[in-house]
């Protein structure tokens, strides 16, 4: 019995996002008192290089548990061979209202409309400029709820100018379902405006600094094939490192009781749809390009179904809250 199987019980009669914020406090405190190298098995390395960066392995955590990159070190304990943090935006801003954040116990999934609820990018851009943790850690940005889409090339580029000083590589979120209409930015035409843009920023940013800094897009699995293959071609033919995939959906076609409930549902009712989708990419992508893999991985086979679609690295969030840290060495031995 794992000391997560013990306390589990209890943190799931909280309300979800008191739940959040206490396993999150507590690994904090438990770490400062230098207990989680005795509670978190390691697991044997098993180091890899993609876009320039050394991996210790191919299992990360997904964006959105450390917003605001405050709890890096705690997290990266359990093992992870890299922490994504945010989504961040440029100014602060509290998210959606409670409740939102569900669980679905019995489907092992998770239904959130937390709508980006973050401390800005510069408060984030200061805690992991302060991190020791030695694995790769990657930044997730999006826009402000109030930047109208028109604008919204002005916030990404406000968080990947801030967010390239410090990140070993920067994500470009377009695929949440819980900031209006910011899903619709995955259209060619609206994805191609910031993602030049981007690109251009980022020849300045190299001869500034010294260094190139890798940038992927994360994409929804609830994108259609026409509208995969546009993304695809746009990230085959600019300076683009790769794609994530997948985020949450929106989709409710296994669980219609949960039609009302709106936000983005991550978990096992993910998998499949998730799968697909890495595979369709993985299809198109070239060769050189990374994909990360994300959406209801929760078991060895998950994980290895993943990397057999295609992907070069996975990433968790759903089924840490479910198994607990001891998936992420079950994951780190399967892959
Ligand atoms: C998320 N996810 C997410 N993704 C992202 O790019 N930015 C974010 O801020 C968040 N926030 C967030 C909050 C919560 C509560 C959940 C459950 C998820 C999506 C996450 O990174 C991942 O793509 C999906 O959850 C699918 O993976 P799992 O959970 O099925 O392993």
């Amino acid at each position: 019995m794992t000391l997560y199987n013990f306390i589990k019980p209890i943190l799931f009669k909280l309300e979800p996002e008191l739940a959040h914020y206490f396993s999150l406090y507590s690994l904090k405190f438990i770490h400062l008192l230098g207990l989680t190298k005795f509670l978190f098995k390691k697991q044997n390395s098993k180091p890899v290089s993609l876009m320039g960066l050394d991996f210790s392995n191919r299992i990360g955590l997904a964006a959105g548990m450390d917003k605001n990159a405050e709890f890096i070190e705690e997290l990266g304990s359990m093992g992870f061979g890299f922490i994504e943090v945010g989504t961040v935006t440029p100014r602060p801003q509290k998210g959606n209202t409670k409740p939102r954040l569900f669980r679905l116990v019995k489907q092992r999934s998770i239904i959130n409309r937390m709508g980006f609820n973050n401390k800005g990018i510069d408060f984030l851009v200061k805690k992991v400029a302060g991190s020791f943790y030695p694995g790769v850690i990657g930044v997730n940005i999006g826009k402000n709820f109030d930047t109208k889409n028109e604008k919204a090339v002005d916030d990404y580029l406000e968080c990947f100018k801030k967010a390239y000083l410090v990140a070993d590589y920067i994500v470009v979120n377009v695929s949440s379902p819980n900031t209006k209409d910011l899903r619709k930015l995955q259209s060619e035409k609206e994805l191609r405006k910031i993602l030049e843009a981007l690109v251009k920023e980022k020849e300045e940013l190299i001869s500034q600094c010294g260094r190139s800094v890798p940038f992927l897009i994360k994409i929804s699995p609830d994108l259609d094939t026409t509208s995969i293959k546009e993304v695809i071609e746009l990230v085959n033919n600019l300076s683009i490192d790769g794609i994530v995939a997948t985020n949450t959906t929106i989709s409710r076609k296994e669980i219609p009781e949960y039609q009302e409930t709106k936000g983005g549902l991550s978990g096992s009712l993910l998998t499949r749809r998730s799968l697909e989708t890495i595979r369709e990419v993985k299809s198109q992508l070239r060769e050189e390009k990374v994909l990360i893999g994300v959406g209801g991985v929760s078991s060895q086979e998950d994980a290895v179904a993943m990397l057999e679609a295609g992907a070069d690295l996975i990433q968790i969030y759903s089924s840490l809250i479910y198994s607990g840290p001891k998936i992420v060495t079950e994951l780190i031995a399967s892959s």
